[in-house]
C-alpha cells in the first residue's frame, strides 16, 4: 500500500504522516510538498531516514511533476492536505488560494484518473458551511448544510469540494471528503490563534484578539483528526462527505485567557484589535455521521490537549523560533503593525 500525502510538511499533514508511519509500518508514505512559508522540512526530520518514507518537493499545480511522481510511485491512495490555509492571508491575496486549493486539486485528480487509484481523499473544512449565529446554540453543521462561504479561503476550499464531487459523478473517481473543525496541537504554524497566543505570551507581547473575541470555534486535537481520516480512507463510503468535530466550542477570548492562566501571564497582555473582515461568528460540527457509520469519536479532551500543546511549544522552541525569525516578522508587522485598537 502506497499513500501519497500532499502538504505533509504542514501542520495536519505532518501529524498524519507520523500517525500513518507508526500505525502501518508496512505502508509506504510518499509526501509531496511545495515548502511554502507554511511547510517546514525540519518538521519531518525524524522520519526522513525511515525507509518507508519519501519526501518530494513539488507544487501540486505542477502537472508534469505530479504525473511523474504518480508514474514512479503508483500510489493507491491520495490524501490531499496541500493548501493555502490562513483566512487572513486569503483576505490580503486571494489568487494563490484559488490556484493551489482549486487548480492543484484538479491536477491531483487528473493524475488519479490517468494512473488509477483506489481512493482520492480531500481534506476540507467546516468553513465551507459559512457560520452559525451565536444566539442559536441548537444549530450545527451537518453534511446536508448548504455550502455558504465567507472568505476567499473558504470559497476556494468549497470550490475544490464541488470539483471533487463532480469528478466522482462525471468520471467515477473514488473520492471521499472530510470537513473538520479547527485543529490544534504540535507543529501548528504560529500565524494561527493558539500558537500565536502561546508564543506572544511567552515573550510578554500583546495578544491581539480580533474584535470582542466572542467568535466561537469548535476545537479538535490534531491526532483525532488524523484518526478520522485514517478511518475514512480505509472504511468510508466512496462519494461521501464526513464532518469531523468533537463538540468542543469555545469563544476566542476564553482560549486566550486560558493560555494566559496556563503560562502564568497577566490578562493585561490581551489587546483587542480591529476585527477580521467578514469574520465568521460560530462554527459547530455535528459529527453524528462519522460516529454512526465509522465508529469515530474524539479521544483527547480539550483540557488535556491544550496542556499537551502548550508543553510542546515550551519544549520545541527551536522549531518555532526559527520560523518567527524569518519572513514571519514581515508578515506580523503587515497584519498587526498598524492595526487599530478595538474598544470593548
Ligand atoms: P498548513 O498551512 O499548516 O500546511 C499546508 C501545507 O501545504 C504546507 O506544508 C505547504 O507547504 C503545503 N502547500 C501549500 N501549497 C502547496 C502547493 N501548491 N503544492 C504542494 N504543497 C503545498 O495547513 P494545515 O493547517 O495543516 O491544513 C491542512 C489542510 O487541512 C488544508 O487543506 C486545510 O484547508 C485543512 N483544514 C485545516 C484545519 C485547521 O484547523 N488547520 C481544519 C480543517 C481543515
Ligand atoms: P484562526 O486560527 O486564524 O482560524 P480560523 O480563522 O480558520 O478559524 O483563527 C481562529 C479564531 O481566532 C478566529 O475567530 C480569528 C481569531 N483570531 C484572533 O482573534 N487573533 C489572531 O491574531 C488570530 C490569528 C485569530
Amino acid at each position: 500500500m502506497t499513500i501519497l500525502v500532499t502538504g505533509g510538511a504542514g501542520f495536519i499533514g505532518s501529524n498524519f504522516v507520523f500517525h500513518m508511519l507508526e500505525k502501518y509500518p508496512d505502508y509506504r508514505i510518499v509526501c509531496v510538498d511545495k515548502l511554502t512559508y507554511a511547510g517546514n522540512l525540519s518538521t519531518l526530520k525524524d522520519v526522513m531516514n525511515n525507509p518507508q518514507f519519501r519526501f518530494v518537493k513539488a507544487d501540486i499545480c505542477d502537472r508534469q511533476a505530479i504525473y511523474q511522481l504518480f508514474e514512479e510511485e503508483k500510489p493507491d491512495i491520495i490524501v490531499n492536505f496541500a493548501a493555502e490555509s490562513h483566512v487572513d492571508r486569503s483576505i490580503e491575496n486571494p489568487e494563490i488560494f484559488l490556484q493551489t486549493n482549486i487548480l492543484g486539486t484538479q491536477v491531483l485528480m487528473d493524475a488519479c484518473r490517468k494512473y488509477g487509484i483506489t481512493r482520492y481523499h480531500q481534506v476540507s473544512t467546516d468553513e465551507v458551511y459559512g457560520d452559525l449565529p451565536l444566539d442559536r446554540p441548537d444549530l450545527f453543521f451537518t453534511e446536508e448544510t448548504p455550502i455558504h462561504t465567507s472568505s476567499p479561503y473558504s470559497s476556494s476550499k468549497a470550490g475544490a469540494d464541488l470539483l471533487v464531487l463532480a469528478y466522482h459523478r462525471t468520471y467515477g473517481l473514488p473520492v471521499t471528503i472530510s470537513r473538520c473543525s479547527n485543529n490544534y496541537g504540535p507543529y501548528h504554524f504560529p500565524e494561527k490563534l493558539i500558537p500565536l497566543m502561546i508564543i506572544n505570551a511567552l515573550a510578554d507581547k500583546p495578544l491581539p484578539v480580533y474584535g470582542e473575541g466572542l467568535n466561537v470555534r469548535d476545537w479538535l486535537y490534531v491526532e483525532d483528526h488524523c484518526r478520522a481520516i485514517d478511518l475514512i480512507i480505509h472504511k468510508g463510503t466512496v462519494g461521501e462527505v464526513y464532518n469531523v468535530g468533537g463538540h468542543n466550542e469555545m469563544k476566542n477570548i476564553d482560549i486566550v485567557k486560558l493560555i494566559c492562566e496556563k503560562l502564568g501571564k497577566p490578562e493585561s497582555l490581551i489587546t483587542h484589535v480591529a476585527d477580521r473582515k467578514g469574520h465568521d461568528m460560530r462554527y459547530a460540527i455535528d459529527p453524528t455521521k462519522i460516529h454512526r457509520e465509522l465508529g469515530w469519536l474524539p479521544e483527547t479532551k480539550f483540557a488535556d490537549g491544550i496542556e499537551k500543546t502548550i508543553q510542546w511549544y515550551l519544549t520545541h522552541r527551536e522549531w518555532w523560533e526559527e520560523i518567527i525569525s524569518g519572513d514571519y516578522q514581515k508578515y506580523y508587522e503587515k497584519m498587526y503593525g498598524g492595526r487599530e485598537q478595538f474598544m470593548v
